[in-house]
């Protein structure tokens, strides 16, 4: 029987999202969609970043462990599969922690001074102490957590970009010092989706920070209350004022999850003041909760059968195994060979 062509190696995904909390709509559109259907096509490694949720709330971690858990539970919930990618925590992965170190050692301050959203945040968050070390090294830890896997794409958003920048940045820098004839950690790239643009209630972009987000575990009752105060087109002022939805808060809700037809008649009904924003507001209820209905529904299950811990545990082995491995290689060229790592003897005692 003829051999059949060897199948191509999946290329690989790697990406992470700070534990901050239940999800809202604005993390599904414009990141966890993308992850289900990337499941699909690719080797996927996703996590959740708890370290670097402390570098901003290290002043109070109450938050981070439970965190974890509703993260977690909402990934489950929005259709990441245990058995189609790797969902782990990056805490559990102490590898990381370990080449972030080695990496402080090779990259000049002025590289992490320069990366545009280390300036930025500190303005941002003037609430918060961000003159520390940790959060200097923000960037640099995420460069860990994408080469220690040797992922091919990185999804992110755009403000990320810069930090792919760095880390390939910091690749060329270990390859050409320690592993220059074998380069050891590929350069990899970001996966940049167009994601539709998702406004909050208040017509901002929805964050958590606003106040103005719709969580994908509200119930039916709060996202047609929310809806209820969203924001519309300011030029309907009155019943009887014409609007235009692809000016209103609303339209850009009903253009992401309302079916054609739906959609038919809102431009048609607001354009000519035919409908009311009550009733269209109305509409985008229902279209939405079509959408999160099925979350929710998995939600329930996985909850009911308490496995959360159970998933996020198998996926920190996985993920830990390919960690330590690259750890290993890197360990060997950077002549720290002769020692067993504290990671794996950390692993060994845990075990007895
Ligand atoms: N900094 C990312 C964010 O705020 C989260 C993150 C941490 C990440 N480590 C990563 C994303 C590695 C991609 C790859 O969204
Ligand atoms: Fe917005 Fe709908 Fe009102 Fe038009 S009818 S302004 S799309 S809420």
């Amino acid at each position: 029987m003829p051999s059949s062509p060897p199948i191509p190696a999946k290329k690989r995904v790697l990406s992470g999202m700070r534990s901050t909390g239940k999800l809202h709509l604005g993390n599904y559109v414009g990141a966890l969609a993308n992850w289900v259907k990337l499941q699909d096509t690719h080797d996927c490694f996703f996590f959740i970043a708890d370290w670097h949720a402390l570098t901003t709330d290290y002043a109070d971690p109450s938050e981070v462990n439970v965190n974890v858990d509703e993260v977690a539970l909402d990934w489950l919930a929005a259709g990441l599969d245990p058995d189609k990618c790797v969902m782990f925590v990056q805490s559990h992965v102490l590898q990381h922690a370990e080449l972030h170190l080695l990496f402080s050692m090779i990259t000049p301050l002025g590289w992490l001074e320069r990366v545009p959203t280390y300036k930025d945040q500190q303005q941002n968050l003037s609430g918060k102490d961000l003159t520390t070390y940790g959060f200097l090294g923000y960037p640099l830890l995420m460069a860990a957590d994408i080469l220690i896997y040797k992922a091919d794409f990185v999804p992110v958003g755009e403000d990320q970009v810069v930090h792919i920048e760095l880390t390939r940045e910091i690749a060329r820098r270990f390859n050409n010092f320690y592993a220059q004839k074998n380069p050891l950690l590929p350069e990899p790239q970001p996966l940049l989706t167009k994601t539709p643009k998702l406004p909050g209630t208040d017509g901002r972009k929805m964050s958590k920070s606003y106040d103005n987000y719709i969580l994908l575990s509200d119930s039916e009752a709060d996202i047609r209350k929310k809806l209820k105060t969203m924001v519309t087109d300011p030029a309907r002022v009155k019943r009887t004022d014409p609007g235009n939805p692809d000016l209103c808060p609303v339209g850009d809700l009903h253009k992401i999850f309302s079916d054609a037809k739906t959609l038919e008649n809102v431009y048609a009904g607001c354009r000519t003041a035919g409908i009311g924003c009550i009733e269209c507001k109305g509409w985008a209820a229902d279209n939405l909760i079509k959408t999160i209905a099925p979350m929710q529904e998995r939600r329930r299950e996985y909850q009911q059968k308490n496995v959360v811990r159970e998933i996020v545990a198998a996926g920190d082995a996985k993920a830990r195994s390919v960690a330590e491995a690259t750890m290993k290689q890197v360990r060997e060229v950077m002549g720290l060979s002769h020692s067993i790592s504290p990671a794996s003897a950390g692993a060994t005692a845990r075990q007895k």
